[in-house]
């Protein structure tokens, strides 16, 4: 199976999570492009989504499936997304796709988040993918020197603005022990909106796609 024949696996695999007449929380990349081809499946049995980008909101629309502002939605039930790295703990490394501030903060609202993810994301320790860090512009120097000290290499994805108008940093070089330290020692820099280290709070299920079928997690 081709690594893209896994992603759709595990996006049409999530359906089962997601409970008729709610709102449900999407994810931003290629899986979730799947999964957003699934949920156009039940779209008449759903009452919409929340989306995590603008990418994912076109095609959201695109599917009909109506698109809530996260402030009108008290609760949701469930939050499907991908992942760059996920560890047996299921923690994880995002925003490949720059979409990491919005995912998080779905990813806070929501009861259950389902990571969706092809098996070459499964790692031991996270680090070898490099971390994203969402930072407002005027602070990128700054931030970029105080990654150095935290021990990392951080590269400015240039030519890219988030969704947010911001600029992003990826953090090469890291050996993450310790997950949750690092989430917080690199939220709490002036001028980081966000980390892509989804640790504090990681993925309640894993879906892991194998040339053996879809394999469940639980964390
Ligand atoms: C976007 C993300 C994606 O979930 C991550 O990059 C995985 O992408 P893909 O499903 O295309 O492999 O965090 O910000």
């Amino acid at each position: 199976m081709t690594q893209d024949e896994l992603k759709k696996a595990v996006g049409w695999a999530a359906l089962k999570y997601v409970q008729p007449g709610t709102i449900v929380g999407v994810g931003t990349g290629s899986t979730a492009a799947h999964f957003i081809e699934a949920l156009g499946s039940v779209r008449h049995q759903i009452e919409g989504a929340v989306s995590s980008s603008d990418a994912s909101t076109a095609l959201l629309k695109a599917l009909g499936i109506p698109v809530f502002d996260l402030n009108e939605v008290d609760s949701l039930a469930v939050y499907v997304d991908g992942a760059d790295e996920i560890n047996a703990s299921l923690q994880m490394i995002k925003g490949g796709g720059a979409a990491l501030t919005r995912e998080k903060i779905i990813a806070a609202v929501a009861e259950k988040f389902i990571c969706i993810a092809d098996s070459s994301k499964q790692v031991d320790i996270l680090g070898h993918f490099p971390l994203p860090v969402e930072v407002i512009p005027m602070a990128r120097s700054y931030v970029a020197r105080e990654l150095v000290k935290l021990g990392g290499l951080p590269e400015y994805r240039q030519h890219v603005l988030t969704d947010n108008g911001n600029d992003i940093l990826d953090v090469h070089n890291l050996k993450i022990m310790d997950a949750v330290a690092l989430e917080k020692a690199i939220n709490a820099l002036p001028g980081v909106v966000t980390v892509g280290l989804f640790a504090a709070r990681g993925a309640d299920i894993a879906l892991i796609g194998t040339p053996e079928g879809v394999k469940t997690l639980k964390g």
